[in-house]
C-alpha cells in the first residue's frame, strides 16, 4: 500500500515537474526575425542568435522574411501568438511594424530593435546596432586619406551611393561618410560630374545589386565615356559595391589605362573580402556580427529578469516618437592591409573560405 502511494506521489510529482519545464520551456520563448537569407551577413546574424541564446537555455523562433514586408508582419504575428516573451528584429522597412507592435504591447511581449531601428512606434524597448554615423565617416576617411585629400591633393572624381531609403541606417551611414566629404565637395577638391548628391536620387531600394550596377552603368555611359577618369566611389555596403565592381569590370576598368577607383563596403561579405584581396573593392567594414548577437542576448537576459539592459546611448536614436535606448558596438575598418590580423586570426573566417 504504502509503496502504491509513494509510486501515486512520484508520477504526481513527475508529471508537475513535467508540466512546470513545458511551461517554463514556454515562458523562455524568443522570436528572431530577420530580413533575408539572400545577404551573408544575415544568415550569420541569425545563426549567432539562435545558438547564443539556446545556448543559455532560451527556445528560438528564428524566421527570414525574404525582404518582404508582409511575410515579416505574418511572421511576427506569429511569434506573438505562439507565446514569444522578446522580439528581435531587424526589420525590412523599419516604419511598417506599427501595428503588429501595438498587438506585442498588449500581450506585454519586449521588442528589441536588431542592428535597424524601427520607426514611428513607442512599442520598441532596446536598440542593439554598431556606430552607423561612424561606419560611414571611415568610409569617408577611407577616399580622403587614399586620395590624399588632408594633403591638398586633387581635384577628383567621385561618384556617390546610398543604402535602401526604408532603412533607417542608410542615412546614418550616409550622413557619417558626407560629414568627411562635403567640405571636400564645398570646396572643389572632390567633383560629383554626374552631380547626383541627393540622398533619394543616389539611394538603391532594397540594397539590391542589380540596381547599383544597373545605376553605375548609367554613371559610366552618361557621363565617363569620353575618358573622364572616374577617382572614386562612395558604397555604404557590400551588396551595393558587388553590383558595382561588376558594372566596372564590363565597362573595361581594372587596367593601367583604367585602374579600379577608390571603392568603399561594408559587411565584410566573402565575395568582397574576395574583391579586395584582387584589388577590385578597396575596403569593408567589419561589423563582427557574433559581438551583436552576444549583445542582444545580454538584452533578452536582462528583459526575461526584469531588470534594464546595459546601454551606451540614450541621445542619438530618435525613431520619430521617442529616443530609443541604444547600445552601439564598434565598427572596424578592413582593407587589403590587415584583412588577415582582423578576419582570419579572429576566426571569423578561415583562409579556405577566402580563396
Ligand atoms: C546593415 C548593413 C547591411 C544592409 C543591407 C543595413 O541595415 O546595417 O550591414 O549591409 O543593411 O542588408
Amino acid at each position: 500500500m504504502r509503496k502504491a502511494l509513494l509510486a501515486v506521489l512520484g508520477v504526481a510529482i513527475a508529471l508537475s515537474f513535467g508540466a512546470c519545464a513545458k511551461d517554463n520551456s514556454h515562458s523562455k520563448l524568443i522570436g528572431v526575425a530577420m530580413p533575408t537569407q539572400s545577404l551573408q551577413r544575415w544568415n550569420q546574424d541569425g545563426s549567432n542568435m539562435k545558438t547564443q541564446l539556446e545556448a543559455k537555455g532560451y527556445q528560438v523562433i528564428l524566421q527570414y522574411a525574404n525582404n518582404d514586408v508582409n511575410t515579416q508582419v505574418q511572421q511576427l504575428e506569429n511569434m506573438i501568438t505562439k507565446g514569444c516573451k522578446v522580439l528581435v528584429i531587424a526589420s525590412i522597412d523599419g516604419s511598417s511594424l506599427t501595428e503588429v507592435l501595438k498587438t506585442a504591447k498588449a500581450r506585454k511581449v519586449q521588442v528589441i530593435a536588431y542592428d535597424r531601428l524601427i520607426m514611428n512606434t513607442p512599442n520598441v524597448d532596446y536598440y542593439a546596432t554598431f556606430d552607423n554615423f561612424k561606419v560611414g565617416v571611415i568610409q569617408g576617411q577611407y577616399i580622403e586619406s587614399k586620395l590624399g585629400l588632408k594633403d591638398g591633393k586633387g581635384p577628383f572624381n567621385i561618384e556617390l551611393f546610398a543604402g535602401s531609403p526604408d532603412d533607417h541606417n542608410a542615412t546614418m551611414f550616409n550622413q557619417g561618410a558626407m560629414s568627411i566629404l562635403q567640405p571636400y565637395i564645398d570646396s572643389g577638391k572632390l567633383v560629383v560630374p554626374s552631380k547626383q548628391t541627393d540622398f533619394n536620387t543616389i539611394a538603391i531600394p532594397g540594397w539590391d545589386s542589380g540596381k547599383a550596377q544597373a545605376r553605375m552603368d548609367n554613371l559610366i555611359t552618361a557621363f565617363y565615356s569620353k575618358g573622364k577618369k572616374l577617382d572614386a566611389i562612395l558604397s555604404p555596403n557590400d551588396s551595393l559595391a558587388i553590383g558595382i565592381v561588376a558594372s566596372l569590370k564590363n565597362n573595361g576598368y581594372g587596367t593601367a589605362r583604367k585602374p579600379y577607383p577608390v571603392l568603399t563596403g561594408q559587411d565584410c561579405d566573402i565575395p568582397n573580402v574576395k574583391a579586395i584581396i584582387a584589388g577590385e573593392q578597396s575596403m569593408s567594414i567589419f561589423k563582427d556580427t557574433r559581438t551583436l548577437a552576444a549583445q542582444v542576448v545580454d538584452m533578452v537576459d536582462s528583459i526575461m529578469s526584469n531588470k534594464p539592459a546595459t546601454v551606451n546611448d540614450t541621445t542619438t536614436y530618435n525613431n520619430g516618437v521617442k529616443v530609443v535606448p541604444s547600445f552601439l558596438c564598434t565598427p572596424v575598418f578592413v582593407d587589403k592591409s590587415n584583412y588577415k590580423t582582423v578576419l582570419l586570426d579572429s576566426g571569423y573566417y578561415t583562409a579556405d573560405q577566402l580563396k
